[in-house]
Parts: C-alpha cells; structure tokens; sequence
C-alpha cells in the first residue's frame, strides 16, 4: 500500500489551482511598430495551423539555399520528424559570405573584453570570412576534421568561439560547446558522449576582475574522456592574450598545440563551404534532465538555422543595421541561436561581452550599450534582478537608447519586469519575453512585439506556427482561463526542434513523447505531442504563464541544473551515503541549491565534509552548481518504499510547512532536521522572504514528478 499512500500524500502539478493578480497590458510605440518588421496581424494567419507546415518557408526563404528542398517536412518516422528534406546549404556560408559581398566593412561582432582598459574589437564581416576560413583550414588540414565529425569545444566569450563554431559548420563538423563555467569533469563527459577526438580551449579568460586559468581544466577534461574510454588526440590552445600563456598546466607534446603557432601554416586560405543536407546536424548542446546523464539535443542545419533567422526577425525585430546585444553566455542555446547563428544570418552587428555584467561596477553595461550604441538589449531576469538592486538609478544617467529588450530563461517577476521596462526601457522599448529550452531551438512563446500587447510575468502566446496545449496526468487538456496549471506541450513539429538526443533515440522518444503519445504506430504528427517539461497556466486572453520545471531540475540563475547530476557529484564523497538536492527561493538568483547528506555509518559530521560535498559539485560539474548550503543530517526523511521525500526537506530549507508527514517510514526525524537547519539559517541571516502562493507550491510538490 506504500505507492497508493505516496500519490495520495503528492499533489501533481496539474491539479495545482494557481492564482495570480492579472497584470496590466503595456503597448508599444507608434514609433516602434512603425519600424517592425512584422506589424500587420495577419501574419498569425499565415503561420495558422491550416498553412502548416508550409508557413515554415517564410523562414527557410530567409537563407541561402544551394539546392531547394522538396519536401517541407517529412513525418515518415515519427517523432523523429525532418525538415526541408532534400534541399541543401552551408550555415557558415549563410553567416558569413553573403553578408561579406553585400557589406564587406559592416561590424559582424564587436567585441568588448572584461578589462575595460582593454580595447574593444570590431571584427568587420571581410575580417570574420578570413578569420573562419583560415580556422576551416587548420580543422580541416591540421586535425583531419571533415563532415559529421564531433568536436568539442570549451570555450570563454571570446570571438574565437563563434569563428571556430562558423568554421566547423563551414566544414560540416558537428561542434560541441560546453560553457566554459563547467568543470574539466563536466567536458569530459561530453568529450566521451559526443566521440570527439579534438578539445579546443583557450588557456584563460577575465571574469569579475581575476584571469581564470582554464587550460587546466582541458587536462581535466582529456583524463575525464579517458576514464569513459575516448582518447582524445588533439587539443587546440587558444591564446587570451596574444604571445602569452596564462596557465599553470603544461603544454603536452603531442597533444597540446598554441593555435596561433599552428595557424601560420594556414593563413590567407580559404575553404570552400561543404554544401549539407538541410538535416545534417549543424550541433550538439548537452542539458540535464531526470536522470544523471546529460542529453546531448542534436541540433539540425536547415530546420534550426532557419528557425532562428526567422525568430530573430520577427520577435527581436532584427533589421540589418541594428546594434544587438544579447548578454547570455554563447555556452547555453541562448548564445547559440541569439548570439551567433540567429544574429549572423540576418547579417547584423552582434555584440559579445567577455564578462561579468557589474563588473568593476553596475554600470557596466550601461557604458557598453551608449558606447556601442546598441539599440537592442537581450538579458535573463537574474541579471536584470542584479542590476536593479546593485544600481537602480543607473541606467538613467547613460545616454542609451533600447527599441527593444529581452529577457529569458526564468520567469520574471512583475515588479521586476517593470524595472526593466521603465528605467532600463526608458518606457520608449518594448520587453518581448521569450519561453523556450535548450531541446527546441528557438523561441516557443513570446509576443510579437508590434502586435501583442506585453503583460509584465507572462510571456505572450505561442509563437508563429507553435500550437501549445496544455494537458493534465491524464491526458485531458487545462482550458484556457481557468487558473488550473498542467504539461505545457507543443502539439506540433517546427524547424528548430532537436533531431534526437545524441546516440540515445529511445531516450529522445521516452523523455519528450512517451507521456502523451498513446499509438506509437502513429505517422500523423497530431499523435505525438512534445513534453516541453514545464508546467504552465493559460490566462483567457491566450498568454501562458511558464510556472518552471516539471522534471527533477533547479533553475539557478537561468541554468539548468539536473538534482540527480548534482547528487551524484556529492555521492562521490567516500564518506556520503545518500544525498538529495533542493531548491531555496532566492531574491537574486531565482533559485539556489542546497544540498541534504547522511553519512555512512560511523562517520561523524564536520565542517570539513561539508566543504568536501561542495568542493566535489565543483569539481564534477563546476562552480555554477555550487550549493548555498549542505547540511548533514542523520537520516533522510522517507516514504515506506525508502524513497527520499524531497518536498519535506525543501520546505524546511524554505522556512515552508512540511505538510503531511504521517505516512512517512521515519516520520520523526524531521523535527530534529528543522530545527537543525533552520536555526542554523537563522543564524546565518540566510532566511527568504514570505513566499508567494506559486512558490510555496513549488516546494510542497517539489521531486513529485
Ligand atoms: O523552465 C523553463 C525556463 O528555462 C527552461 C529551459 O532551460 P534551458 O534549456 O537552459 O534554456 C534556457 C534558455 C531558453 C525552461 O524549461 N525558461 C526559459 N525561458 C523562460 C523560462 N521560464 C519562464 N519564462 C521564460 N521566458
């Protein structure tokens, strides 16, 4: 009887009434729509499920093609769905060249390095051909690298990334970047899940004042390949500093190479662009989920570049001679569609900023955007809660000037949308929100800045040719309007969905379709709905309300971070027998992470395990994951079947009633771990704010899933 009592002790998400103030509608400028590329409404009925899927073409026609494609999408081999099949082209050539012939002198990137003494690069598009043309040589030439080939590449914000991410595509390599805040560990799990033969790094970076060595980790990394059993035989070494090595590891012989050394057997040579299928994956972008092992989502060449030109022009009204910043890390998905691939195919001037965002001071990004002149801003709410409270007044006294501005990757509270819309917006820019994840490429839902009203916390409707339903555990669908939450799903394909998860197709099928599918013989794409893996509430008015992860994940400051990854990292501690992460609401960061340990037994509690279970988050994954706190406990509280019941202790860890513990195995155990923890907390001045209503219902339901 242990389950039954289980499920009737858990609440599912989509039985969860949620209830919020509406907020008020906030239009845009006459001005602003007068300048928007998409400003007439019946724009949504092209992109109506009656036009689907061939609505897509607006998107592709956006590319250059070498071949047309002849079939939109082919749904043979559901719901490995394929787009634009037949038709051929090069990302790096629709990135690059034909914005070279048309503007040779226009800034590509501009890049703005950490150290402000340090001059800003402007890197015309001529300079950016030659740059990714001379990288596709030495790949091609020096490494043997040649279409469907993996390497990985564990790169800063440097401009180096996005040329050698171009010249891989030019290639037809598929690259895999792993955001250099993650651990050699973290990289060489990828090196091994991906199969490449060839890291390429840089031997340090700036970020808030210091220069972190990071050859160190590609070390790391090789011996964290190895041990999965992948030799890697090259890894290339960038150079932060021209002629310098800032880094306490060794070159090794035979393995180790300076790029720039290498490089001078390939200046001034140009590779022609390998001609693709629009299927060929362009890359590989690892994220977590349920179980420990990251998925690598495969990204595809045709369907994805042609979902992000068209999102870029539509929802961040990219025109030609904007100044666009996007101040995400090119090492998640937003930097990949929203830094690069997006931007570049539209042939824009696309801002890259090596470093921390207040750093030396809040106004940092503010001197940025008046210098630059940047005219379209692109943030997540973590760094928009940061510079309000670091600054609230700052960006008043810069004379910058947004249309338009972004925020992404956690929802934002009201209040803080409305900073950011009337000082940071200077009440003349819009705010698209935009929802989305690593697996789909682009944009899911978002306003169309010139034509949907903003609504401060919700992120508009679906996006063009995205039809969402939102289900119960059932299968039945939440009626729009009725406060009830469940499964957001998008019913249907779209160019900018991942192919598969990389080596793992049952894992891609079970992970985002087994729930709703119920004919798996099915060839009609309206059987196979896409779990998304969020829960989210549809007001009437059609604007969804993204309530944050369904599956066994924190989102800390826009990153996504798996509880199984985090749990196993500490279960590397020799003396830790069971480990379990939780959330904490935190005013800054959205949430953060704090970790419960018992030990095995005869092992008494110290300071020092506790450093020990954080130093190993460090070390396995990298110090984004860090916990605020870990606290030892003698037992985990548990249900009778031995499960650890994480809504327990994450509300003790959030000053939240635990609820109902009486069918718990170990019901007594909980009150010593409260007063434990929250005692300590208090001390510590570590205590959140009142919690709203969504958010105590978070914790209460939280490792429910
Ligand atoms: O929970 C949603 C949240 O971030 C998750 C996806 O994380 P990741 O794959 O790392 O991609 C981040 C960049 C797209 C989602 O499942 N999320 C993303 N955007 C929003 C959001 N939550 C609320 N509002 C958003 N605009």
């Amino acid at each position: 009887m242990t389950n039954t009592e289980e499920t009737a002790a858990l609440v599912s998400e989509a039985q969860i009434a949620v209830h919020w103030r509406e907020e008020e509608y906030y239009y845009p400028s006459a001005r602003f729509i007068a300048q928007a590329n998409a400003a007439d409404p019946r724009i949504y009925e092209r992109f109506s499920e009656e036009h689907f899927p061939e609505c897509f073409r607006e998107y592709a026609d956006l590319l250059d093609w070498d071949r047309y494609w002849h079939t939109t999408l082919d749904t043979t081999d559901p719901p490995f769905w394929k787009w634009f099949v037949g038709g051929r082209l090069n990302a790096s050539y629709n990135c690059v060249d034909r914005h070279m012939e048309k503007s040779p002198n226009k800034a590509a990137i501009i890049w703005v390095p950490e150290p402000e003494e340090e001059a800003t690069q402007a890197i015309t598009y001529q300079e950016l051909y030659r740059r990714v043309n001379e990288m596709a040589a030495l790949l091609e030439g020096f490494c043997g690298l040649g279409p469907g080939d993996r390497v990985t590449l564990h790169m800063p914000m440097v401009p180096e990334l996005p040329v050698v991410m171009l010249a891989c595509a030019r290639l037809g390599v598929i690259h895999s970047e792993v955001f250099a805040g993650f651990s050699g560990t973290a990289c060489g799990g990828r090196i091994a899940d991906s199969g490449s033969k060839v890291l390429i790094t840089m031997d340090s970076y700036y970020r808030d004042g210091k220069v972190l060595d990071h050859k160190v980790k590609a070390d790391e990394a090789v011996e964290a390949a190895r041990k999965e059993g992948r030799e890697v035989d090259k890894v290339l070494v960038f150079r932060r500093r021209p002629d310098e090595y800032h880094s306490a590891s060794p070159m090794v012989q035979g393995r180790d190479y300076f790029v720039d050394e290498v490089m001078r057997d390939y200046a001034g040579k140009k590779v022609a662009p390998v001609s693709m299928p629009a299927e060929a994956p362009l890359f590989l972008m690892y994220t977590s989920g349920t179980t420990g092992r990251p998925k690598g989502a495969q990204h595809s060449t045709g369907g994805y570049l042609s979902y992000v030109a068209g999102t870029c022009k539509y929802f961040l009204d990219i025109h030609p001679d904007d100044t666009y910043w996007c101040f995400a890390d090119i090492g998640w998905i937003t930097g990949h569609s929203y830094i690069v691939y997006g931007p570049l195919s539209l042939g824009t001037t696309t801002v890259i900023y090596e470093g921390a965002p207040a750093f030396p001071d809040a106004s940092r990004p503010w001197r940025i955007a008046e210098r630059l002149g940047v005219n379209i801003f692109h943030t997540a709410p973590t760094t928009i809660r940061m510079l309000r409270k670091a600054g609230p007044e700052l960006p008043a006294k810069h004379d910058f000037h947004f249309k338009l501005m972004v925020t992404v990757g956690e929802p934002i509270e009201p209040e803080v949308w409305r900073w950011y819309y009337d000082t940071v917006g200077k009440d003349e820019a819009v705010v698209v929100d935009t929802w989305w994840m690593t697996e789909t490429g682009g944009f899911l839902g978002a306003t169309l800045p010139a034509i949907k009203a903003m609504k401060p916390g919700s992120c508009g409707p679906a996006a063009l040719g995205i039809y969402p339903a939102i289900y119960d555990e059932e299968g039945k669908a939440v009626d729009a309007g009725t406060g009830r939450a469940g499964n957001i799903c998008i019913r249907n394909p779209w160019p900018g969905i991942m192919q598969t998860i990389w080596g793992q197709p049952e894992r891609f099928v079970q992970t985002y379709y087994a729930k709703y599918n119920h004919d798996s013989a099915s060839k009609d794409w309206h059987d196979w709905p896409f779990l998304c893996g969020d829960g989210a509430v549809q007001a009437l008015d059609g604007y969804y309300r993204i309530l944050g992860r369904i599956d066994d994940v924190i989102n800390v400051a826009g990153h996504r971070l798996g509880t199984k990854e985090l749990e196993s990292a500490v279960l590397t501690v020799p003396e830790v027998a069971e480990a379990a992460a939780v959330p904490v609401i935190d005013e800054l960061r959205g949430r953060v992470v704090e970790m419960y340990v018992s030990l095995k037994p005869g092992i008494s509690a110290s300071p020092e395990l506790e450093d020990k279970a954080k130093a190993a988050i460090e070390t396995e994954i990298g110090k984004v994951a860090r916990p605020r706190n870990v606290w030892i406990v003698p037992d985990m509280p548990k249900t009778r079947s031995g499960k650890i019941m994480r809504r327990v202790i994450a509300s003790i860890s959030n000053f939240a009633d635990v609820g109902d513990i009486t069918t718990l195995a170990n019901p007594d155990v909980v009150e010593g771990i409260r007063h434990h923890v929250q005692s300590q907390k208090l001390q510590r001045g570590d205590v959140p704010r009142q919690l709203t209503e969504k958010e105590m219902e978070e914790i209460r339901s939280f490792g429910n899933a």
